[in-house]
């Protein structure tokens, strides 16, 4: 069958591991895939998850399959997060959410959905954007087009582009925003500019599709959901993939979920059983480990506190390196301002290193960077800050 077949590219991020792992420099670092790890470069399992975890093995009694749309308690807790526990959108019902294997499926099935009953639309991408969401939506059925979003010379959001290009996107079409921490970019919109976005929207017609995965990286789990609370207000249909594999590190236990807004009740119902028909023919029900842990977490308020602490702790590291390398590049005499690395939101900086950049740190220093430039912050320690930042100043005194 293969024989006339050629292989498929490897994966932009995931490739990247492959080939760190393969890598014999004791010195290698990997600035790629966007997990978090601590000053020692390992990917903790937070305390609060193997609390939950201790409470779950002598707790759970069956190992029968979830609904179709996942554990409800899980569900619940998944919306109190996403709005805010007394959100209007909570107390009306209008929310659809259903359990799914990590942001990524989540973001599938939507697509799926939205392909049967918007089959002519065209999905909108941020320029630009997590390289996996091309694959999602292209596969789903859809064309894809892009919205202006991030300006190489101001390092910031070109808003006036963005906006002008929103008001041209027709009734019916799919725009797929990121929530917080804008990937790969870092760059998030302020509050005014989402309300400004929120409002087009209503205007237009089309419909957002919010992917949050970093929720509780940029500002708190409180300010992060600032974008979501705009569209709540606007009273119409939108959809939102959310993930708990950063914010949890719930990485490997696919745990995410996928809520879908409506205008009222009845709505949200029948949306709900589309959902679970587009599930049922994907991956039937999803797997529950993931999700009863962040449960029992989220509905736990001692566990709750400890997982936000925890959650801070991984905030503050990130933004401690973020400074540690603009001060690192500026001690070498590296030209140009870095100041920018320090004002963007998330696990990562679009460091504006160039593609002849990137390859001569992976070739020469065994560094690991994403093409394009980006730049996973949560991978430099203490250990490792300097050897990187000699490694940048070198690669651009060559260029
Ligand atoms: C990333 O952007 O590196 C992460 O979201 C991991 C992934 O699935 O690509």
């Amino acid at each position: 069958m293969w024989q006339n077949i050629e292989a498929a590219p490897v994966d932009s991020i995931f490739g990247l591991t492959d080939a760190f792992k393969k890598d014999q420099n004791p010195k290698k670092v990997n600035l790629g895939v966007g997990v978090y790890k601590d000053d020692t470069s390992n990917t903790p399992v937070l305390n609060c998850v193997k609390a939950a975890e201790k409470i779950l093995l002598e707790k759970e009694n069956s190992k029968s399959y979830l609904p179709i749309s996942g554990d409800p308690v899980y569900a619940e807790n998944v919306q109190k997060l996403l709005f805010g526990e007394s959100s209007e959108v909570i107390s009306s019902g209008r929310a659809a959410t259903a359990q799914a294997p990590g942001g990524t499926g989540a973001l599938r099935v939507g697509g799926d959905l939205l392909k049967k009953f918007y089959p002519g639309a065209k999905v909108w991408i941020s320029s630009p954007t997590w390289a996996n969401h091309k694959g999602v939506f292209i596969t789903a059925g859809f064309e894809l087009a892009e919205y202006e979003y991030y300006n190489d010379e101001t390092k910031d959001v070109d808003f006036a582009s963005m906006t002008a290009r929103l008001k041209t996107i027709p009734a019916g079409d799919i725009v797929l925003l990121h929530a917080c921490c804008h990937n790969p970019s870092g760059v998030d919109l302020n509050n005014e500019q989402w309300e400004k976005i929120a409002d087009i929207s209503k205007e237009k017609g089309w419909i957002a599709f919010l992917d949050f995965a970093y929720q509780g990286f940029g500002e708190s789990v409180d300010a992060d959901r600032y974008s979501v609370e705009q569209f709540a207000a606007t009273g119409g249909d939108f959809f939102i993939a959310s993930s708990f594999s950063k914010n949890f590190g719930l990485y490997n236990e696919r745990t995410g979920a996928l809520t879908i807004v409506s205008p009222t009740a009845e709505q949200s119902a029948v949306a709900m059983s589309h959902l679970k028909s587009t599930i049922r023919v994907i991956y039937s029900n999803p797997p529950a480990h993931g999700g009863l842990v962040a449960a029992t977490i989220l509905s736990d308020p001692e566990l709750y506190a400890q997982w936000l602490e925890e959650l801070g702790i991984m905030r503050d590291r990130i933004k401690a390196m973020r400074s540690a390398l603009v001060d690192g590049l500026m001690k070498r005499g590296v030209e140009g301002d870095f100041s920018y690395i320090t004002r963007q939101r998330g696990m990562f900086s679009f460091s504006g290193l160039s593609s002849e950049v990137v390859d001569w740190l992976r070739e020469h220093k065994s560094i690991y960077v994403v093409g394009g430039g980006r730049i996973n912050l949560a991978g430099l320690t203490s250990e490792n800050i300097d050897y990187v930042c000699d490694g940048i100043a070198e690669a651009l005194s060559k260029q």
